[in-house]
């Protein structure tokens, strides 16, 4: 019986730990979508657009170094998950007059992918933050 038990356990463990993997994954190749634009990392640069380091909890328009629209800087948003997928899914529509030119991605399950690849980076780049 407690055998049984703690095989369920494990294969729970195992399952759950194989799911968020595959999304991390998965993100990882979402995130090709933004690499002519933005970069993740300890290397990480800004470019045409803000680097994206720690991004869930920092404030909009935040990124030293970078020059924001007005649109993104005044924005007032806090990057959270229910901000960052409204805004993945239409940029234009969330912050009205962003220069960011980006149609958006309407897949739900892409934008959770997404998130969980950029939850990694820490705002110093290190993964595990
Ligand atoms: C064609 C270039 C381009 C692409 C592609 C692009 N972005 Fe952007 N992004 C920008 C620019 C430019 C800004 C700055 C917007 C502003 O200042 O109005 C920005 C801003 C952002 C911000 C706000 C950051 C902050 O500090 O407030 C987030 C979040 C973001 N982009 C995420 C993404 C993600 C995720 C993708 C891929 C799915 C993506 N972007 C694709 C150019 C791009």
């Amino acid at each position: 019986m407690t055998f049984r038990f703690s095989l369920l356990a494990l294969s729970l463990v195992l399952m759950t730990t194989d799911a968020m993997a595959q999304d991390v994954a998965a993100g990882e190749k979402s995130f090709n979508k933004c690499r002519a634009c933005h970069q993740v990392g300890e290397t990480a640069k800004n470019t045409v657009g803000p680097i994206l380091n720690g991004l869930f909890g920092r404030k909009s328009g935040t990124v030293a170094g970078y020059n924001y629209s007005d649109a993104n800087k005044n924005s007032g948003l806090t990057w959270d998950d229910a901000v960052f997928t409204d805004y993945i899914k239409d940029p234009k529509g969330k912050i009205p007059g962003t220069k960011m030119s980006f149609a958006g991605i309407k897949n739900e399950q892409e934008i959770k992918d997404l998130t969980a690849f950029l939850k990694q980076f820490a705002a110093d780049g290190k993964k595990g933050g």
